[in-house]
């Protein structure tokens, strides 16, 4: 059905406001029963690769790029880490309208590149970070008229709102904690928003504690000061000022939450983990939060059998190159039963 027609009662979605769908959102809420019983909690995984171009961002591109259409714009502009070019790029080509998108060069994961350029985007590969390319493509927007795409835009985190729509929907209540990875820092508030809707409306009667998770080589938000040159194999949330840091703090401080760093080598940790015991398969950003979840039960800040969700951001599939530097190769065999048999039993 698409965010648009699901929850348009809550989004400001008019008769004059073109029906862009393609079919984002609804997605699954998994109950991971073998994580859950590793950190003595019970643990759900929004796994938003599901949405149609492979991340969460997909939610809230539908309504921004709807409504840069009813405004009479004519392209749309982002920079981006990757996710949001490759939603972007797919919103704006099932539209028919141009997409320029501005990237850290050489720092995309090569799935999110291939969509962009396979949308039809104009890729442009800036020789700086993220946070220098959010900078140029808002001039970029204020000099031609293209519509800005990215978090600025408030029509992204209104859609966005809809993953804690949904998973207050499925489970009847809010969780006790949401943990969620940070980068711009948009979508933390944009899910605090949405919970907050949502008990206004009295569909919940409790809010979760907003728990923010970030790189520790990429943590502004954690230590409180912007990190000019931030470095993380997480290379979505590779950014060192983020944009809606004021909205995000608001909805940590509000909640009782809380911001936590993780490693690098935790975040592929739990990369793993997720994989191998939980049967699902997201990119390492996306499990900053499982990160830090191991990290609060290790020191024994973790309350037992509260109700967590994560918010698996973005698919494992658009970074095929990390999950293969640190998992084995496959195992050789000749064409004989003999060289299977070998392998079956274990020799
Ligand atoms: N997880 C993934 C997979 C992301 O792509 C992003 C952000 C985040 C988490 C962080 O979300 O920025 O709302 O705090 N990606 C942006 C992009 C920056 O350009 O695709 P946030």
């Amino acid at each position: 059905m698409g965010v648009l027609k699901h929850y348009r009662e809550l989004l400001p979605v008019t008769d004059k406001t073109p029906a862009v769908n393609l079919e984002e959102g609804m997605t699954p809420l998994i109950y991971l029963p073998r994580v859950s019983e590793r950190l003595g909690i019970k643990l759900y995984g929004k796994f938003e690769g599901c949405n149609p171009s492979g991340s969460f961002k997909d939610r809230g591109m539908v309504l921004a790029v709807a409504k840069a259409l009813e405004e009479g714009k004519r392209a749309v502009i982002c920079a981006s880490t990757g996710n949001t070019s490759a939603s972007a790029a797919a919103y704006a080509a099932s539209q028919g309208i141009p997409c320029f998108v501005l990237l850290p060069a050489g720092k995309v994961a090569l799935g999110k590149l291939a969509q962009a350029l396979m949308y039809g985007a104009k890729v442009i590969a800036v020789k700086g970070n993220f946070d220098r390319a959010l900078e140029l493509a808002r001039d970029g927007a204020e000099k031609t008229g293209c519509a800005m795409v990215n978090s600025v835009n408030p029509y992204r985190l209104i859609g966005q709102r809809s993953g804690a729509w949904e998973i207050c929907d499925v489970l009847g209540h809010a969780p006790d904690w949401h943990a969620i990875p940070v980068g711009n820092a948009g979508n933390i508030s944009a899910y605090w928003a949405g919970y907050n809707e949502y008990h206004k409306l009295g569909k919940i009667n409790a809010l979760p504690k907003m728990m923010g998770f970030q790189a520790e080589g990429a943590a502004p938000l954690v230590y409180n000061k912007p990190c000019p040159n931030p470095e993380t194999i997480a290379t979505a949330i590779r950014i060192g000022n983020p944009v809606s840091a004021h909205l995000a703090r608001a909805a940590v401080s509000e909640s009782g939450g809380e911001f936590n760093a993780v490693t690098d080598e935790q975040i592929l940790e739990a990369q793993r983990i997720l994989a191998a015991e939980g049967g699902v398969f997201a990119e390492p950003a996306s499990c900053a939060p499982l990160a830090g979840l191991l990290k609060l039960k290790r020191s024994g800040r973790l309350p037992e059998g509260i109700t967590v969700t994560m918010i698996l951001t973005g698919n494992g599939l658009k970074d095929p190159d990390t999950a293969m530097s640190q998992v084995g190769r496959p195992i050789e065999i000749n064409d004989t039963l003999d060289d299977l048999m070998r392998v079956l039993e274990g020799k």
